[in-house]
């Protein structure tokens, strides 16, 4: 495992161009392979989660091949996918591990599907447990991956989620495309519609209303292009760089700004960050736009409530600002966190304290106690093979009195494969 010294720098200036949205990516490919035609994505998101989004449906019989930069899936439809012999392998990957086991619960076969050591940590009952009323039938290493997958035609339900998780909502509505009768579901608090927006724009028969999503199974997907925009969760990074770092200016070019994914830009405006958003287009139904930070004074403030799930992944970088901020931040309700790759409560503010940062602990959150913008005592940072905690305190390395010495960076090939060679091109030392 790689360590890497990180940091300090004086100042963070540059125009940068982030890699593709990892959760429209792994849903180009799944979606693709669903609906008839051949779908061309843009901008597919080259990182070790979607490559192994591509790897399982090709082990799935889909034919799927990069020409030039493109990706070009050629669909067949849903009721083309074959049963794999091999038991399919997602990696580290959340996203695909749970909506491919919406999508294979509708299946007339048995599949088994896996990943890594984080993933068979992390729960599957909430995905097994609508799947399951559907008619769908589960083994499992209790709740958790390696899951056989005994798949047949289901039926629609009406679902009242327990928790907001786009993963859930998106394994049941693919297995509602197949199903006898409607699906309707209904979340606590709205999470990101990424895949919403792509079954409307695949001609899917949905239709959504006052946060009820209705599937009524009949019509096919079909293909059409896909353009991916930038993934704001990697560009969360350098914003929050360029807000921290004195002297600076940040600016992230065609970044997606779906309203469900922007809780980053709404709550650093309320803490005091100096953001713009400019050049606001729609592409494939999803906004699409560019971001600029600068220099900011920040302030401590309560993040919680229905703004978690839209900057859910964004909370380890934010933190990292919060311990530079004026003030105490209160972070609550975010107890999906500790589901996470890593429990991210407990791999957040074990690092924080290494860099001198008071932080209490809460069931669902934390107290950090802002620095008032010193800068970091320098410390080994275990990012514990978690992509997002080795990048958010990479960020932190920046303004760290000596930078920061950040153990297994390889982990984040996760997400963001170009993440330190943008590092080291807005890095002015
Ligand atoms: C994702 C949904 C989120 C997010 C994850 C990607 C997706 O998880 O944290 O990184 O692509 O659907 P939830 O299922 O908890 O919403």
């Amino acid at each position: 495992m790689k360590k890497m010294h990180v940091g300090p720098a004086k100042n963070c200036r540059k125009t940068v161009i982030v890699q593709g949205d990892k959760s429209i990516s792994h849903r180009a490919i799944i979606m693709g392979s669903m609906a008839h035609g051949t779908t061309v994505v843009t901008n597919f998101l080259e990182a070790e989660d979607t490559l192994n989004t591509i790897k399982v449906y090709r082990a799935l019989g889909v034919k799927i091949e990069k020409i030039k930069d493109k990706y070009y899936v050629y669909g067949r439809g849903a009721g083309s996918l074959r049963q794999s012999h091999e038991t399919l392998d997602v990696g580290n990957s959340g996203t695909n591990i749970r909506l491919t086991t919406g999508v294979l619960a509708a299946k007339n076969f048995t599949s088994i599907i896996t990943g890594d050591s984080q993933i068979v940590k992390r729960p599957m009952t909430r995905v097994m447990e609508p799947l399951a009323l559907m008619g769908a039938k589960f083994e499992s290493n209790q709740g958790k991956a390696p899951i056989i997958i005994h798949g047949g035609t289901l039926k629609g339900i009406d679902y009242k989620m327990p928790m907001a998780s786009a993963q859930v909502k998106s394994a049941v509505l693919l297995a509602a495309l197949g199903a006898r009768g409607k699906t309707v579901i209904k979340e606590p608090v709205v999470s990101r519609d990424h895949t919403e927006r792509m079954l409307e724009y695949f001609g899917a028969p949905i239709t959504r209303s006052k946060g009820i999503i209705t599937i009524k199974p009949g019509k096919e997907m079909k293909a059409k292009p896909v353009f991916v925009p930038g993934d704001i969760s990697s560009a969360a990074y350098f914003i929050i760089a360029g807000l921290m770092m004195k002297n600076s200016i940040i600016k992230v070019r065609n970044v997606g700004l779906n309203p469900t994914r922007t809780g980053l830009i709404e709550v650093m405006k309320k803490m005091g960050g100096r953001i713009r958003v400019t050049g606001l287009k729609n592409k494939n139904n999803e906004p699409v736009g560019d971001i600029i930070a600068v220099t900011s004074k920040l302030k401590g403030i309560t993040i919680g409530g229905a703004m978690i799930p839209k900057l859910i992944d964004e909370i380890p970088v934010i933190a990292v600002a919060a311990a530079f901020a004026t003030g105490r931040t209160i972070i609550r309700d975010a107890k999906e966190l500790r589901y996470k790759e890593t429990d991210r409560i407990e791999t957040i503010i074990k690092n924080l304290k290494r860099i001198g940062i008071k932080v209490d602990e809460a069931p669902d959150g934390m107290v950090i106690y802002g620095n008032n913008g010193s800068p970091f005592k320098y410390a080994d940072i275990d990012s514990f093979s978690d992509h997002r905690i080795a990048m958010a305190f990479s960020v932190a390395a920046l303004s760290g009195e000596n930078g920061l010495l950040i153990k297994d960076v390889e982990c984040v090939n996760t997400s963001f494969p170009d993440f330190f060679d943008i590092m080291k091109k807005i890095s002015v030392k």
